[in-house]
Order: C-alpha cells, then structure tokens, then sequence
C-alpha cells in the first residue's frame, strides 16, 4: 500500500510496542518511511533485529529496545532510556500482544495472568510512564491497538477479556487527560493476517478464506489497513478525536454479513 503521509509527522517521535514482526513490523516500516523517529519495543530480539537493519538499510531513523513488557523496572528503564534518546515521546503506540487460543473451561490462571500481563497491564504501565512527558509538554496521541472481540463474542476467551480493559483505559485517559491536549484512542481491528495466526492456519489452512464471507468488504485485512489508522490518529488530521473506538475491520461489526439473506429468505 502506497500512504499519504501528514508533513507534519516529519521528526515527531513515535513509540512501537511489538514492532518485530506483523502489524507492528508494518507499523514501524511506514512511520519510519514518513521520517519520522521511531523507537520499538520489542521482546524477540532476533525479529526485532531484522526489522531494524531492514529499515535502517533504506534510510529509517529507527531504534530498537529489547523489553519484556511483562517486567515493569523493564518498561520503565525503557522508556526513561527512549524519552533520554529521543529528547521526547510525542506519540505512543500499544501495539504488544499475547494471544492464547483457548476456550474458558482451557484456559489456566497462568495463561489468564501471561494474558492480562502483556495486553492489559503493560499498556497501563507504559501510559503511565509516557503521560508525565506529555503533559508537561501540553500534548501527545496515545493509540491502543484493541480488537472486535471485545465488541462481540467471537473466541479467544482470556484475550477478548483483557482486551476490553485496554478499551476501558484509552476511555478514562482521553477523558482524564484530554485537559492536558492528550488524545487517547482505541483502534478496533478484525482479522488481519499475520503470523499470529499460524497456530490457527495449522489447523486449518483455510481460516482467512472462511473468514472472508464474514466480512462485507470481502477479505480479511492486511497490516497496512491498521497502519493507515496508527498514522492519521499519530498526525495532526485528527485533532479532535479522542476516547474512540476507531473501528478498522471491513465491516465486520456493522452486521452478520452471511445473516441477511437467512432473514430474507433469499440464502
Ligand atoms: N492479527 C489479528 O487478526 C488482530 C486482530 C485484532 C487485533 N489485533 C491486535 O493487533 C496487534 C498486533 O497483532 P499481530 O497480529 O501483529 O500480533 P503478533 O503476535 O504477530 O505480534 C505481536 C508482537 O508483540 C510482541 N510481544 C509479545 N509479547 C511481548 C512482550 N512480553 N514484550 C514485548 N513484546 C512482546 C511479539 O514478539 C510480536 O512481535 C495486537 O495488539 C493484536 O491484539 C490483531
């Protein structure tokens, strides 16, 4: 995908939680192509790696942080680190996830907590060591990255759950914080295909293309139909947006697409 960049992203600073592979991967290769300076925060050392060398082959002002954002002295030496490197933190991006595909009855108390740990506890975590820098400096975009499973039952039992509290806290943020010029927004997205997947995949090769009736749009979605969002909530085109639900999910939500024609008796 081609994007249309905002001028006014040109050097503004933009943190990536897990940024080595996937969507953050996607995330962090436009920020970088918009010139903008880019710190990524990242577990797997070896992806993180890649993705950084790859970027900074073709010019990228891009830096990487090992962390595991299940450790807070880890989260917060990082981001002390990244504000002393990069002078400040404009924008923020809770990206990071665990995904366990278990049903309830599956799930154990240490995938629950591994879960809530990563999805829901280190976004809190980071917010709160970023929010300081942003407001003494009088703004900054904060950007959840969420999911449709919290809007509706569709699976991922522990995930859905601790989901939904990452929509709860970019609500009280926006709402607490937007005194400050703090904007704080939920990105909502359905299917997108990456490699967290591939669990899924294995066990049926055919998951995207019976997903896809699911969805008005008619596909699953890419890493880049996010990515869009990340930018144009990162710039300054979205001034007055805070404490949303940015839905992304072709239609998902909007209906049961293969349900319609069942009510109408035309299936
Ligand atoms: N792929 C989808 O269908 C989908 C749908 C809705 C929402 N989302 C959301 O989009 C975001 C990205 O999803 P994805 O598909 O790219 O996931 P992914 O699993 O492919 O990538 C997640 C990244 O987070 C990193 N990470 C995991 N635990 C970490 C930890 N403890 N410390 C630091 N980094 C850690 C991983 O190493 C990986 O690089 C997630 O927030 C996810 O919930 C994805």
């Amino acid at each position: 995908m081609s994007y249309q960049f905002a001028e006014e992203l040109v050097g503004r600073t933009i943190v990536i939680t897990g940024g080595g592979r996937s969507i953050g991967r996607e995330m962090v290769t436009a920020a970088a192509a918009a010139k903008m300076k880019v710190a990524v925060m990242e577990v797997n050392q070896e992806n993180l790696d890649r993705t950084i060398s790859e970027i900074k082959k073709s010019g990228g002002d891009v830096t990487g942080y090992v962390v595991d954002l299940q450790v807070e002295s880890q989260i917060n030496e990082v981001i002390a680190k990244i504000e002393k490197d990069f002078g400040k933190i404009e924008v923020f991006v809770n990206n990071a996830a665990f995904h366990d595909a278990e049903d309830l009855l599956g799930s154990s108390l240490e995938m629950w907590n591994k879960t809530f740990a990563i999805n829901t506890t280190a976004p809190f975590l980071c917010i709160k060591a970023v929010l300081p820098g942003m407001i003494a400096r009088g703004s900054g975009s904060i950007i959840n990255i969420g999911t449709v499973n919290s809007k509706m039952m569709i699976g991922s039992d522990s995930y859905t759950a601790s989901k939904a509290a990452l929509h709860a806290i970019s609500r009280t943020v926006a709402v607490r914080y937007g005194k400050n010029n703090i904007r704080c927004n939920t990105i909502v997205p359905g299917t997108i295909a990456t490699e967290v997947w591939q669990e899924r995949i294995d066990r049926n090769p055919a998951v995207f293309e019976n997903l896809k009736s699911w969805y008005p749009l008619g596909r699953v979605g890419k890493p880049s139909d996010i990515t869009a969002a990340v930018l144009y909530l990162a710039s300054d085109q979205a001034p007055w947006m805070t404490g949303t639900e940015f839905v992304v999910d072709g239609g998902l939500l909007a209906g049961f697409a293969p349900m319609y024609p069942v009510v109408e008796g035309s299936d």
